[in-house]
């Protein structure tokens, strides 16, 4: 249904389609933004959308609560064409799709892609964290993110891991301030990090505002910890309990590795040694 909107929308803004029957018959193209989906105000994206290189036009479009709009028409020919938004403001958030057309008709539309603007409401909310900023490896920790300023929703994002941001509506506590309780669980050394936090309201959630300032969680934790927990899938949330199997079984297959190499160079040199006393022996 969507779709036929699309059609319809591509009427209304007697871009011609040629050939409406065979409209969405072409593989979809790919969507991308450099240098990211979560950017600042004011700063400079690049939507490219890939295509088939007998693509002749290309179309950008963007999907808010409200409404949809066509955003800009690329005349390129090939494979990829690449939209230029300067400096993104509050309208430039939402869910941007792209189509392109060929002799032989309409592409289906690509995935969504979702732009978030940061940096719109000046309201900054703040970010606290309880115990405390420097926990033992297996304490739970929760984050609270309130505000003066009626935010319906928090969002909590750890630096560099956008696609694990946890999403919490706001509510009002008796002191007449907005917050949400972000409660994290049982932290790992991997849960180290910068974490900020963000407001915004669902009348328009891909625009947010500025950020919280940065809490940086340090977790200390037993040694064996550190950089095994993404390799097993069993949970090792329990790591007070310092069992040392994993670490043990490591070095045990290190020192291993380290005697099958001296052996194998021993021999090596043995049958060179041979090699060369035959040689001699001649
Ligand atoms: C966007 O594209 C322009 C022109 O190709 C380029 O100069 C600019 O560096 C690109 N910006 C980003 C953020 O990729
Ligand atoms: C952490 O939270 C979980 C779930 O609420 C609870 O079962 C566990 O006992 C807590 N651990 C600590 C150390 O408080
Ligand atoms: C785990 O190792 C990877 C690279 O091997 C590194 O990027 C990452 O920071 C390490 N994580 C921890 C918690 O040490
Ligand atoms: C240590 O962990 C291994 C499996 O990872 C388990 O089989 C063993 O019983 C544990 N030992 C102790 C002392 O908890
Ligand atoms: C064996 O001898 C050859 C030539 O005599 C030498 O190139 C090679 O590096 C030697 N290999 C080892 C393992 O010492």
């Amino acid at each position: 249904m969507t779709f036929t909107f699309v059609v319809l929308l591509c009427f209304g803004l007697s871009l011609r389609p040629r050939n409406p029957v065979l409209a969405g018959v072409l593989p979809k193209p790919t969507i991308k933004a450099e240098p990211g989906s979560l950017v600042t105000r004011g700063m400079q994206v690049n939507i490219s959308c890939m295509g088939t290189s007998d693509a002749q036009k290309y179309l950008l479009f963007i999907k808010t609560l409200k409404s949809v709009q066509h955003r800009q028409t690329s005349t390129t020919h090939g494979e990829k064409a690449v939209f230029l938004l300067n400096s993104i403001g509050q309208y430039d958030g939402g869910q941007y799709y792209c189509l392109y057309e060929t002799t032989s008709g309409w592409s289906a539309q690509s995935d969504k892609l979702e732009l978030v603007v940061t940096g719109i409401f000046k309201n900054k909310p703040c970010l606290s964290v309880q115990p405390r900023h420097l926990v033992t490896s297996g304490e739970n920790v929760t984050f609270k993110c309130f505000s003066q300023e009626e935010y319906d929703t928090f969002i909590l994002i750890k630096e560099g891991e956008q696609k694990h941001s946890m999403i919490m509506e706001s509510q009002k506590t008796s002191a007449g301030q907005f917050q949400a309780l972000f409660f994290v669980g049982p932290m790992t050394s991997s849960s180290s990090g910068t974490f900020k936090c963000y407001g915004y309201y669902k009348a328009n959630p891909q625009v947010w505002s500025e950020p919280s300032d940065h809490l940086e969680i340090q977790v200390s934790g037993s040694a064996m910890n550190i950089n095994l927990s993404k390799d097993t899938s069993k949970p090792k949330t329990a790591s007070g309990t310092q069992n040392h199997t994993v670490e043990n079984l490591i070095r045990m297959g290190l020192a291993g590795l380290v005697l099958i190499i001296l052996g194998t160079l021993l021999f090596e040199g043995w049958r060179n040694q041979s090699w060369t006393y035959h040689e001699a022996g001649k």
